[in-house]
């Protein structure tokens, strides 16, 4: 068997302690990691951290699918990666299977029994601690994926995942600095000192987090299934955790918890077609309607040329209309009647996008717009996957919030969410920016909040041409909407579309959102369009960590991983 040195991108200090370094090495002599440019035939895997990557890819030359890697890599993300990775989460996917099956998996958390829509009223709870949880989807959605895709053992799957939280995890340097950032917010939502945080309050690069409650709480998935999580030891302790600190969660929110099969939303753009998520995301929506609109807009952004400020613009246009419709209109549609038929409809698009000027910008109090404004957190996470029979998966995963509401289950050993802030928490209360919420996404008990999470796969000529996705919050759509065209229309090489600079707006608040240097904008585009009246924000962090996957002529696959984190390649 060959070994590929390839360009590793995180520093050798990394494994200098650990296990890591010897499963790095194993790897190393078996499959291509990081491996950007390369070309596979057998499967490739990108997700936000090479440990992840590294073990699903593991996964498929064991003779699994691309459902059974997908198992693999969301749980290794729950240890490896606690920022977003998760148990105590939830999440969306996609999947087209090689004979051309599309489908969806909801997996988002529910909003316990006890929650009711005013709970959030006069204090700021749904944001950090025990109010802020809703019922985790991650388990119960991994199961039901494996159940019904699966061909390996479910217990064999967790394993790689359960063997690195008994041994430990070595942080990078990027999870030690930003680990480091919230061992405050740790400690004041914790009662007791979970593994989280570090006896002098530091961590540095190649430190090992020590798991040994996750692996228990593992190792019980593993014998039990689901059951392992939401019943028993495990359920007790979750429901124990909530009852310290006024938390929600019962043993029957654990035990009733369901996800939901759904069909994916789809759409066309210039010949393609693209699958995505509907509800309770609406990012899917989003991302639909701005593709809808530039194409009925008659839009020649290959023509306009890449990042130009006829291309900044149409998109900055479109992804105001679409925004504000989101405002309005997005929300659990098992609640709620969200008007999919209407806001996907040609006739409908067509109007929206009529009065396009490329004299001057559209202020966004001039387009009606609803009065909720998308707050979601940007530390979710991503990963795609394509296998040797073409089955190709694209899942996104999320805490909410960076490490979630920062509870840690005593005794369990992984963190639970914080998406209950993702429903509008004060309808009719004005927001902090002075607006009101909607009903669409009003807390009731069993909905789910609303999501902007758009994992997504794009078909060519009936075949399969990208896998994409990324976290970013309310940027998550705007974030593919961008790696989509760059593929499409500026024939952009897969890497440079995943790594050039992105922007976004969403209509409210009225600004072009811009990263933090290097990644800026020429100074004279910037004036082109501030002369037409478009107004530019630079954001403190960059903007996603996109995970695609290219497939190119005769069976082969490209991958490329965001250099904004850790994010890694691995092929075979
Ligand atoms: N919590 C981020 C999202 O669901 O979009």
């Amino acid at each position: 068997m060959s070994t590929h040195l390839q360009v590793i991108n995180f520093s050798l200090t990394y494994f200098q302690n650990c296990y890591a370094f010897l499963c790095f090495l194993l790897v190393l002599s078996t499959c291509k990691l990081n491996a950007q440019d390369s070309t596979f035939a057998q499967g490739v895997i990108v997700s936000a951290h090479p440990l992840a990557s590294q073990i699903g890819i593991q996964i498929l030359k064991n003779g699994g699918n691309a459902f059974d890697a997908a198992v693999a890599v969301e749980f290794a993300l729950a240890v490896c990666y606690p920022i977003a990775g998760n148990i105590g989460g939830g999440g969306l996917l996609v999947y087209r299977k090689a004979n051309g099956e599309v489908g969806m998996l909801d997996y988002r958390e529910k909003a316990p029994a006890l929650a009711s829509r005013d709970m959030y009223v006069g204090n700021d709870k749904s944001v950090k601690g025990h109010f802020s949880v809703g019922v985790p989807g991650t388990v119960a959605g991994m199961c039901e994926l494996h159940a019904k895709f699966g061909t390996l053992p479910l217990a064999d799957l967790i394993a790689p995942a359960q063997k690195l939280a008994a041994q430990g995890v070595p942080l990078t340097a990027r999870e030690a600095k930003r680990l480091t950032k919230e061992q405050d917010t740790i400690r004041k939502y914790n009662t007791y000192t979970p593994c989280l945080l570090h006896p002098a309050g530091k961590w540095q690069t190649g430190d090992t987090l020590h798991l040994k409650d996750l692996a228990y709480t593992l190792a019980q998935i593993q014998e039990r299934g689901r059951e392992g999580f939401y019943k028993g030891i495990i359920a007790e302790k979750i429901v124990r955790e909530m009852q310290k600190r006024g938390g929600l969660i019962s043993f029957t929110d654990l035990e009733t918890y369901r996800p939901t099969w759904r069909s994916p939303l789809v759409g066309k753009y210039k010949g393609h077609r693209i699958i995505t998520v509907g509800t309770p995301s609406a990012g899917g929506l989003i991302l639909l309607q701005c593709l809808q609109m530039l194409e009925l807009g008659k839009f020649e952004l290959g023509k306009y040329g890449f990042q130009s400020p006829k291309s900044i613009q149409a998109l900055t246009e479109v992804e105001r209309l679409a925004y504000a419709d989101r405002a309005m209109y997005a929300g659990d549609a098992d609640f709620y009647p969200v008007p999919y038929h209407n806001l996907l409809q040609k006739s409908y698009l067509r109007r929206r996008i009529a009065d396009f000027s490329w004299e001057k910008a559209k202020p966004s109090q001039e387009v009606k717009a609803g009065s909720f404004l998308p707050t979601d957190s940007e530390e979710t996470t991503h990963y795609s996957i394509v296998d040797k029979w073409g089955n190709a998966l694209s899942a996104t995963t999320t805490l909410n919030d960076a490490y979630g509401s920062r509870v840690m289950v005593e005794g369990a050993g992984f963190l639970l969410n914080d998406e209950m802030d993702d429903f509008s928490a004060q309808v009719g209360k004005p927001n902090k920016y002075g607006l009101t919420g909607t009903e669409a996404n009003a807390i009731q008990p069993f909905k789910r909040p609303l999501s902007s999470m758009t994992p997504t796969i794009v078909e060519r000529a009936g075949k399969l041409l990208l896998i994409v996705g990324t976290p970013g919050g309310s940027t998550i759509p705007t974030s593919v909407l961008q790696t989509i065209l760059n593929v499409i229309e500026y024939k952009l090489p897969l890497r440079q579309a995943v790594q050039s600079l992105r922007f976004h707006h969403q209509w409210l608040p009225d600004a072009i959102q811009t990263e933090p240097a290097p990644r800026t904008l020429p100074a004279q585009t910037i004036q082109t369009l501030e002369k037409k009246g478009y107004k530019f924000m630079t954001r403190p962090e960059t903007i996603g960590r996109v995970e695609a996957i290219l497939a190119l002529p005769a069976g082969k696959y490209q991958g490329a991983s965001d250099d904004r984190g850790d994010d890694t390649v691995a092929g075979w």
